[in-house]
This record gives structure tokens, C-alpha cells and sequence, in this order.
């Protein structure tokens, strides 16, 4: 069975790894949750050492698990978990410090400082990225800063730093490649996303060596080749991107205006602008959506921490399910004439507020308020967030029409959710037939640059529709719920202008 590619996926709870067939189907899938570690209020790692063996033993399962045992494997792509920040030793391969997680808080002052001395601006008009502990480069400049001796180790030029796909490749390449790809690049808050370029300025005012940097690609491009001995033969690796900027690939959002949603533990939109890195005025990223050839195509991006996490606080925490499926049951029993909103601020706000101290909050309890609800209320969150992103890309960009959204990821299989967010959108919501998008994304990239997958056009005719969610709150409705939605978030901020 020739064509075929092996993504990986490594993602911020569990490692994937899906074989692909050269008709796009996922033909196998190996997949592990590794621990996560809280050693602070506010802060989460990850074990590198977890990372790459969780990242390999899934490889070897999904090989294992496919018809012909993976024998018809020709190339892997690679996405991931972006921001998350890496440093390690250039000669042994040890790292400095744990992974940090792109959801830790802990560089939130060193933010707020930044911003109070003016510098802002200087961050977002070349990075397209804001002052947030969200993105790579104040962890990197945390972990120089306050594991002893590293920052001498990283000046004599002893270390290096990746986000997670330079950790893997590094890895996989037996310690022989250290290179990124433009889209994780673009998440660290260092790089130049109109020149592309590591941005020499920004380093020096994070106080990071421009030594510990990888190089940087193509999303469809030559990032070596893995050690023969870790899949019986070596295999090129030839497509690298972000999750989201995978699952853009994936959703074949290639034309500008359109819009693709991804429901996991947060929840990301983007909206392709084409080669126009449009500068938000709503407190939207603009960031790199894929370079391909050399050529970028950007996007706007709204970034939420809190979606399929709301669920399992309901099931963890609360303890009013069982299984994430449970809460579709509950939320269609609840009572239609008593509104109660969820603003799930659990680790801060992220766009279009940007407050990274607020905490989350219920509004509209009464005596009646139960499960049903509460249940209804996690899962209407995740539309309302939805509709401001939506709202303020579209106000970023009047020229794209209404956009149709695309969605993936583990909330969308919910019908009842999905038709919320159509209703609450005013748009329509369209689910693909292939749920596995992420993964398909970094596979194309990897199977069109190994020359095995067809481009761009011949892909995008292949996406095909399972079934779309037509808007049917009447406008009156629609209009009121969501000025009780921002009536709740006026309510939870703690930094209102
Ligand atoms: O920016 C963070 C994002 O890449 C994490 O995605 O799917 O691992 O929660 P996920």
C-alpha cells in the first residue's frame, strides 16, 4: 500500500499518530495521554522525556496497527502543541527545565512590565502576537533567567531552544537536526512575520542569544530524516506546522475569508487573509497560517484557553457526568425560559480580552439552577466565545463576507452544540467527513512535498461535507442572549477600559 503518510500529532494532553492512505483516510491511529504537572498556582508542565516517548512508542503503534504494518509509509509530518517552550543541551540532548506549557501563567508580571514600559507595539507590529505569558518568549527568557547556570550555558552557546516540533525532529533525527517550521515560529513572540525572520531587537529586549534559535522552514520542506533503527528504516520527515495552523490545512482553508474552528481543550479560530497580514484592531493575533514555496499566507487568529475543558470540569471537578457525551443529554432538558451564563475564565480570558487575571464566574443562578443548567451553560460558553472571535475578525477584515465556519475537534460530534453555535454565529456550521483534521493537515504537507498527494486544488476538492448546521434563533433571541453573554464577561474582567 504505497502513498502513504504517518502524522504525528503531539497535543497538550495525549501524542497521536494516525497512517493516512494515499486516498487521505486514516487507515490506523496510536494514541497516549501523558501527565500533566502543576508545580504552582497558574503554572503547567510537561516531562520532555514524556513528549518524545509517548510521541514514539504512538508511532510504532500506529505503524504496527496498519494494514501492511506500515510498510507503505514514505514520509511523516509533524504537528503540535505551539508555544510550548523547550531548552536543551546541544551536545547531549539534556534538557535544561521541563517543557513549559503554552497555558502557563507565570510570566505574567514580566508581561505587564513590558507593557508599562511602551513596548507593546514594538512586539505586535512584527510579531503580530501581544504581551501574554501565551507564547514562547518570555518562558524562554523565565527559564534562562531562573534555572541556575543556564543563561551562562546558553552564551558560551551550549543549549538550544525549541518548541515541541524542533524537539521532536531533534529527537527522530538522532540529535542531528535542530530546526522549526514559519508557523511555530511565528508563536514565540521573537519572530518577524513580514520578513520572516528571527527579529534581533526583540531578543535583545527579552534578553534571549540568538545562538539558542533553530532554523527556520517551510511548512513543506526537508526537516531530515529519522534514525533507521527507531521504524526499521529511515523516513523523511517533510511537513511540519501548528496544531491550528495544521488543522487550516486540514479544513482546505486555503482562499482568503475563509474560516476554520477547532474545539480541544481551548478552542482556535482562524480566518485566512491570504498574503495580507491584517493588524487587528479587536485584539485578535495575526500570525502565519502556512509558507509554502516561500510564500506566506496569514491569518487572523482568536485564541481561547477554555472549550472541551469547561466539559471536564463539569465531569472532574463538578461531578455531574460521566463521560463528556452525557452533557448534550442534560443540556437538552434544561429549563428554556431561565438563562444561565458561564464565563469559563478557569486560566484567565483570551481574545479578544487579554486579561490574565480574571477567574471564572456563573451568572443568573436562581433556586431552580441545576446540572441541566450548568451543563447548558458550559457548552453555550463555547458558542458565545465562538461568535466574539467571529465578530471581531470580521470587523478586523469588513471585506470577507459572513464566513461559513469550519469545525473540528472532540465538542463537535455534540449536534446540539454545534446547532448553538450556527444559532448564536448567525452563520452556518459546517462538520467535515473526516474529524482527524489536524493530522490530515500536517500529512498533506508531508505527502505533496514527498510528491505522493496531490496540491492545494486537487486536496481541497476532497474535503466533503458531513453534515452543516443552518442558523435558526430568531434574531430577537439572538440579540438578547448575547448581550446577557457580554453583560457576564463585563462582569469577570478584572482590567475593564
Ligand atoms: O496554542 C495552543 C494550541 O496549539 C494547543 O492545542 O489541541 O494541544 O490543546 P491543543
Amino acid at each position: 500500500m504505497a502513498g502513504c503518510v504517518l502524522a504525528i500529532d503531539q497535543g497538550t494532553t495525549s501524542s497521536r499518530a494516525i497512517v493516512f492512505d494515499g486516498g487521505f483516510s486514516p487507515t490506523s491511529v496510536g494514541q497516549q495521554e501523558f501527565p500533566q504537572h502543576f508545580p504552582k498556582s497558574g503554572w503547567v508542565e510537561h516531562s520532555p522525556s514524556d513528549i518524545w516517548t509517548s510521541t514514539l512508542r504512538v508511532c510504532r503503534e500506529a505503524m504496527e496497527k496498519a494494514p501492511d504494518k506500515g510498510a507503505g509509509v514514505e514520509a511523516i509530518g509533524i504537528t503540535n502543541q505551539r508555544e510550548t517552550t523547550l531548552i536543551w543541551d546541544r551536545t547531549t540532548g539534556e534538557p535544561v527545565y521541563n517543557a513549559i506549557v503554552w497555558q502557563d501563567r507565570r510570566t505574567a508580571e514580566f508581561c505587564a512590565g513590558l507593557r508599562e514600559r511602551g513596548l507593546e507595539d514594538t512586539f505586535t507590529s512584527k510579531t503580530g502576537l501581544l504581551l501574554d505569558p501565551y507564547f514562547s518568549g518570555t518562558k524562554i527568557a523565565w527559564i534562562l533567567d531562573n534555572v541556575d547556570g543556564v543563561r551562562a550555558r546558553a552564551e558560551r552557546g551550549e543549549l538550544v531552544f525549541g518548541t515541541v516540533d524542533t524537539w521532536l525532529i531533534w529527537h527522530l533525527t538522532g540529535g542531528k537536526v535542530h530546526v522549526t517550521d514559519a508557523t511555530n515560529a511565528s508563536r514565540t513572540l521573537i519572530y518577524n512575520i513580514h520578513e520572516n525572520c528571527w527579529d534581533e531587537e526583540l531578543c535583545r529586549l527579552l534578553g534571549i542569544p540568538m545562538n539558542l534559535l533553530p532554523e527556520v522552514k517551510d511548512c513543506a520542506d526537508d526537516f531530515g530524516t529519522t534514525e533507521a533503527e527507531l521504524f526499521g528504516r529511515p523516513l523523511p520527515i517533510l511537513g511540519v506546522a501548528g496544531d491550528q495552523q495544521a488543522a487550516t490545512v486540514g479544513q482546505a482553508c486555503f482562499r482568503p475569508g475563509m474560516v476554520k474552528s477547532t474545539y480541544g481543550t481551548g478552542c482556535f479560530a482562524l480566518m485566512n487573509t491570504g498574503e495580507t497580514a491584517v493588524r487587528s484592531k479587536n485584539r485578535m493575533l495575526t500570525t502565519i497560517a502556512y509558507r509554502l514555496n516561500g510564500e506566506t499566507t496569514y491569518a487572523l487568529e482568536g485564541s481561547i484557553f477554555v472549550a472541551g475543558a469547561a466539559v471536564q470540569w463539569l465531569r472532574d471537578a463538578l461531578g455531574l457526568i460521566e463521560s463528556a457525551g452525557e452533557t448534550q443529554t442534560l443540556a437538552e432538558q434544561a429549563d428554556p425560559n431561565h438563562d444561565v451564563f458561564l464565563v469559563p475564565a478557569f486560566v484567565g480570558l483570551g481574545a479578544p480580552h487579554w486579561d490574565a487575571e480574571a477567574r471564572g464566574a456563573m451568572f443568573g443562578l436562581t433556586r431552580n439552577t441545576g446540572p441541566r443548567e450548568i451543563a447548558r451553560a458550559v457548552l453555550q460558553s463555547v458558542g458565545y466565545q465562538t461568535s466574539d472571535l467571529v465578530e471581531a475578525m470580521q470587523a478586523d477584515w469588513p471585506d470577507a463576507e459572513k464566513p461559513v465556519l469550519r469545525v473540528d475537534g472532540g465538542m463537535t460530534a455534540s449536534d446540539w452544540t454545534m446547532q448553538f453555535l450556527a444559532d448564536i454565529l448567525g452563520a452556518p456550521v459546517d462538520r467535515p467527513t473526516v474529524p482527524e483534521t489536524t493530522a490530515l493537515g500536517a500529512a498533506w504537507l508531508a505527502g505533496s512535498k514527498a510528491g505522493i498527494w496531490p496540491g492545494e486544488d486537487a486536496f481541497s476538492a476532497e474535503w466533503k461535507l458531513e453534515k452543516r448546521f443552518e442558523p435558526q434563533l430568531d434574531e430577537e433571541r439572538r440579540q438578547q442572549l448575547l448581550a446577557g453573554w457580554q453583560d457576564a464577561v463585563n462582569r469577570t474582567r478584572t482590567d475593564q477600559d
